[in-house]
């Protein structure tokens, strides 16, 4: 039976479960094959005792420069699980560049260097697979990229970010921001640096590698509106709940209007009627709504994040790409394609404030919206919240987001409303 030869640098969490399932699956693994998956190294900076630790036989190389791995004799792919950005990006270039396969689970690795990766692996005549690089454990790459081949997918809405959802979660129930962050970061959920998950740049990143996957051409993160959920207090979640009937989500968006390559892309924390498929994913929970011309709306779900699910797309991976190298059928990822256009469509929004309780405050506010032609759904001045000025909560019927963006900042501009305010979508 052939031998698929494979490296895996990264013997982190993610990466150590990769190799026990390689080793512990060996059998069934190479029946679905039709050949063997063979692991001829490791890379990591702690690789002996790492090494040691998961039981490997001598016959596995162990290096700790995974600057050396792309020319070591006899691999066939590498699996790229080292954490971080540059040594990932130095690696995976270098070994697309020799022709030779590669798994990542590096979002960051992909929304940031799109271009170059595919570049690099059409020069290489190389694959890359990068399953596990968004929404851990669901399959949703390969649902949109084989699945939905035949489709037009329209829109994307996905709750791309466990820590925050974790959060939300929480937060619903009662429990602080800060503490339900620090709980997040005991269960190993956050970002090593937070900042990347409760500002939204986590979810950006995938949405940018889901956007560039379904257009076929890069959408940076630098492209992608990002709000977090820095704004939103445990006030604003119970208002939604208990007033407008919807639960706060941090939502990712890409949504396409077809054959321009025009793309509306942002991450925003929204509100979702409760009723809606996405209101009810929970806690650490991962899920992607496909809105697809054809086949219509379709729901993913699972973990995003966590040594199994990771461990399970990487496996995929390095299936899909055994198979591609055992009958050379999968051409090398296409070169760069035309740059996106970027689009807004109407939304509702819902605008918290804090104002001075004096007569006439009211009514300039509900002036600037009405000035912009923008009209009120609902309002609510509840009592009692904030001793340092009572909330104002308005929610406005569909507009553009520009349109909004200006009558704001002449609301934040009155003399008698603070500057601390929260912004979210209402999601129809
Ligand atoms: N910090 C990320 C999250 C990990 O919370 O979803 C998975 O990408």
């Amino acid at each position: 039976m052939r031998a698929i030869r494979l490296a895996v640098a990264g013997l982190g969490t993610v990466g150590s479960e990769t190799v026990r399932l390689l080793r512990s699956r060996r059998e069934s693994l190479a029946r679905r094959l039709g050949a063997r998956l063979e692991l001829a190294a490791v890379c990591d900076r702690r690789a002996a005792a790492a090494a040691r630790r998961l039981g490997l036989p001598a016959s596995v190389r162990r290096l700790t420069d995974p600057g050396r791995l792309p020319s070591l004799p006899g691999i066939d792919a590498v699996v790229e699980l080292l954490g971080g950005l540059e040594a990932p990006r130095r690696l995976v270039l270098a070994s697309l560049r020799r022709g030779l396969g590669v798994v990542t689970a590096n979002k960051r690795l992909l929304a940031h260097g799109w271009d170059e990766l595919r570049e690099a692996a059409a020069r290489g005549q190389a694959r890359l697979h990068f399953e596990a690089s968004v929404a851990g454990g669901i399959p949703i790459l390969k649902a949109l990229e084989l699945g939905l081949a035949g489709d037009r997918v329209e829109a994307i809405y996905g709750i791309l970010n466990g820590t925050t959802n974790f959060i939300l979660t929480r937060m619903s129930e009662g429990m602080p921001a800060a503490a339900a962050l620090r709980r997040a970061q005991e269960l190993g959920l956050a970002e090593k640096d937070p900042a990347l998950d409760l500002s939204g740049r986590d979810a950006a990143d995938k949405v940018s590698v889901l956007a560039s996957l379904v257009s076929g051409s890069w959408l940076r993160p630098d492209q992608v509106r990002v709000q977090g959920l820095e704004g939103v207090s445990l006030e604003d979640t119970a208002f939604a709940r208990s007033a407008l009937g919807r639960r706060v989500k941090l939502l990712g968006v890409a949504r396409f209007t077809g054959a321009e390559l025009r793309v509306e892309a942002f991450v925003s924390p929204a509100l979702v009627p409760l009723e809606h498929p996405l209101a009810a994913v929970s806690d650490e929970f991962n899920a992607v709504l496909v809105r697809a011309a054809s086949a219509g709306d379709l729901m993913f779900y699972g973990k995003g994040a966590g040594a199994g699910p990771a461990a399970s797309a990487v496996l995929g991976d390095v299936l899909a790409l055994g198979r591609e190298l055992l009958t050379g059928t999968a051409p090398a990822a296409p070169r760069p394609g035309p740059a996106l256009r970027l689009a807004d469509s109407d939304c509702a929004f819902y605008l918290r404030l804090a104002a001075l309780d004096r007569p006439g405050v009211l009514s300039s506010v509900t002036a600037a919206l009405g000035r912009l032609g923008i009209s009120i759904a609902t309002i609510n001045q509840p009592a009692g919240w904030d001793p340092r000025g009572v909330p104002i909560i308005i929610t406005t019927h569909p507009t553009s987001p520009g349109t909004f963006g200006r009558a704001l900042r002449s609301i934040l501009a009155l003399p008698a409303v603070s500057r601390r305010h929260t912004v979210m979508r209402l999601l129809p």
